[in-house]
């Protein structure tokens, strides 16, 4: 049985309830039942990680490397998250980074990310629907 992983950073695990004016209503478990629905058909199954510490996400990546593929927001460590980005380069499949508000037209200190010239691709702004399209890419993507 393959799997993708699933892969957010802090603060995502309290989607719904954290700035719903940003980041919509939907809840981490919501997003979960998307992606698990997107990819049931290929008989993916996916992996939900969340954590709030840079080193627990690290973990995270390297106790999944033998996943087919990875979604990930990173949160706030797509500014600085050098460890996380390192992990990620030794990741062996794409992987696309998913953030649900545009962080374009936010704070300047959201406009880098470290960890997106190592993505496959980057989905910005579309709220919860983007991890659908990255599910969806990484079907794509991902020989059958
Ligand atoms: C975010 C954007 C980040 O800048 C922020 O720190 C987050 C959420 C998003 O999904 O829009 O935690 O990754």
């Amino acid at each position: 049985m393959s799997e993708i992983l699933l892969l957010n950073g802090p603060n995502l695990g309290i989607l719904g309830r954290r700035e719903p004016e940003v980041y919509g209503s939907d809840t981490l478990a919501d997003i979960e039942a998307m992606v698990a629905a997107e990819v049931a058909d290929r008989g993916w199954k996916v992996v939900s990680v969340q954590r709030e510490s840079e080193g627990e996400l690290i973990h995270a990546v390297q106790d999944h490397y033998g996943t087919v593929g990875a979604i990930v927001n990173p949160g706030a460590l797509m500014i600085a998250g050098w460890g996380l980005r390192d992990a990620l380069a030794s990741y062996p499949n794409p992987f696309v980074e998913v953030h649900l508000s545009n962080v374009w037209a936010r704070e300047q200190f959201r406009h880098e990310s470290v960890i997106a010239p190592l993505a496959s691709g980057v989905i910005v702004g579309l709220g919860a629907l983007g991890y659908r399209l990255a599910a969806r890419a990484l079907l794509a993507k991902v020989p059958a």
